[in-house]
């Protein structure tokens, strides 16, 4: 790119004419490259991420034997750089290639108006000025149940650390923040994820994805936090290489908990797998005696994922497994999930739909259209399973999830392949560290003001409560 835009400097200045030539070609070899390869041109991050990161198992053939033992895991950065929040943008830039994917594609979209809402319904506003963190609106602590009081403080305390860790040189812009915690994401504001499909992500939206809460603390038995995770998560794999893991696909969960458009389909996978020698799948109970550390997810070979009402707050605990996840195709997009490479179970030589019987779950209709048409726009490719997927999206119906993991049973180092490339492409590559959140949370401060437009006294009359009387105040029930 660089030599065709030097192009133009050696053209004479008296020659307008052919300068005008070499600018229409320009434009032309522009369009052209946009056109027939826009998965580099407009995504060029992706491919180079994975590309950089060490192959411990190359894969040398079509011939599928059982891969070697534990694979090393190579870890790009140091723990004094994943632990350090102070990083500048560069630094941030050159560590965490294509985090901020999420944020420049609405930062694309242009600027947007903040509305004022009535009382305290909706997102909580916060005002940043001079580098400082206070509170205009919010929902009161009796009108929020404890969790998701709990989400909420999570959020602010990685946006007051993000405020306090900035580097004194690159003071933060002032501006006015909405902040959703809730789980269905609000337009405009920063929310937990997006919606996938173009349709809902449209134009005049404004999802700005922040990181998970969970990445500060989800004070539950089974979880802790992100990082306790991660660190349990990483003595599992460090001792248990592919083929001790478990060959059972397992998932937990709460089967009535499913957004309209995905039908029954928590129900839909308890019951075509009830009773299968390849699955470990339960409805959890109701006094939550089976269910299962976050991070014991990473001892079986397969892991289930399904989205609930939004996405799912355990997806990113999945992600640091060496594990393949099998999920539909994902709906809910997270600030890191366009890291994700899928391949659909669909381009697997041999892998079939079992027959529905429509007949007992009519419910189902919706979800079997496979790939629906919002997916092949959400994710138009399928990646090649041998060298780039790190993730295999199943038919949402479940119908194909018997063959699927039959295919990669009789596929180990392929399966183990998938499996690999996403443990080290998100924990290998610090993108979930204390590192990259920071980072993450400045360039998401830095995107939204960019584009917001706050109409001027429109906050004026309100309360501004400082986020350190804030903290003590309105944090826990
Ligand atoms: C928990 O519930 C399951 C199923 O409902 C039951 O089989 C089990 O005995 C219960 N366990 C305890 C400790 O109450």
């Amino acid at each position: 790119m660089t030599s065709i835009l030097r192009t133009p400097q050696r053209v004479p200045t008296s020659s307008a004419r052919l300068r005008q030539v070499v600018v229409i070609s320009v434009i032309c070899l522009a369009l052209y490259c946009f056109l027939l390869v826009p998965d580099h041109s407009l995504d060029s991050s992706r491919s180079t991420i994975v590309d950089t990161f060490p192959q411990s198992h190359p894969h040398q053939s079509n011939t599928d034997t059982n891969p070697k033992s534990s694979p090393a895991w190579i870890s790009k950065h140091p723990p004094s750089l994943l632990n350090n929040r102070h990083l500048s943008t560069s630094q941030c830039a050159s560590a965490f290639p294509g985090l901020t994917h999420e944020i420049s594609l609405q930062v694309s979209k242009g600027p947007f108006t903040l509305p004022r809402r009535p009382h305290d319904l909706g997102p909580l506003i916060a005002r940043i000025r001079n580098n400082q963190l206070s509170i205009l609106s919010y929902a009161r602590k009796s009108d929020l149940s404890a969790e998701m009081l709990q989400h909420r403080s999570a959020t602010l305390y990685q946006l007051a650390t993000a405020l306090l860790t900035a580097p004194a040189d690159e003071p933060l812009p002032d501006t006015i923040l909405a902040i959703n915690h809730e789980d269905d994401p609000i337009s405009p504001s920063l929310s937990y994820s997006r919606p996938a499909d173009p349709t809902y992500d449209s134009s005049t939206k404004r999802y700005f994805a922040m990181p998970h809460f969970s990445q500060y603390s989800w004070p539950s038995p089974t979880i802790h936090s992100l990082p306790h995770a991660a660190r349990l998560i990483t003595s599992i794999e460090s001792s248990l290489p592919w083929p001790s893991k478990s060959p059972r696909a397992l998932w937990r969960g709460t089967t009535w908990f499913n957004h309209p458009r995905a039908g029954r389909q928590r129900q839909a996978l308890v019951s075509a797998s009830r009773g299968k020698p390849w699955a470990d799948i339960e409805a959890l109970n109701a006094n939550g005696s089976n269910a299962v550390p976050i991070w014991d997810f990473c001892r079986h070979r397969y892991i289930v994922h399904t989205e609930g009402l939004t996405y799912s707050g355990r997806f990113h605990f999945h992600q640091l497994c060496a594990s393949v996840v099998l999920s539909p195709p994902v709906a809910w997009m997270q600030h890191l999930t366009h890291l994700v490479k899928p391949v659909f179970s669909a381009s697997l030589p041999g892998v079939a739909r079992a027959r529905q019987k429509t007949s007992e779950e009519p419910e189902l209709e919706l979800a079997q259209q496979y790939p629906a048409p919002w997916v092949q726009s959400a994710w138009p490719r399928s990646y090649d399973p041998e060298r780039d997927a790190n993730i295999l999206f199943v038919a949402p119906d479940w119908s194909d999830l018997e063959s699927t993991i039959e295919w990669l049973e009789r596929h180990p180092r392929i399966a183990e392949g998938i499996a690999r490339r996403q443990r080290e492409l998100f924990d290998g590559g610090g993108y979930f560290s204390g590192a990259a959140e920071t980072c993450y949370w400045r360039a998401l401060i830095r995107g939204w003001s960019e584009v917001v437009r706050v109409d001027e006294n429109a906050f004026d009359d309100l309360e501004e409560i400082p986020w350190e009387e804030f903290s003590l105040k309105e944090i826990h029930k």
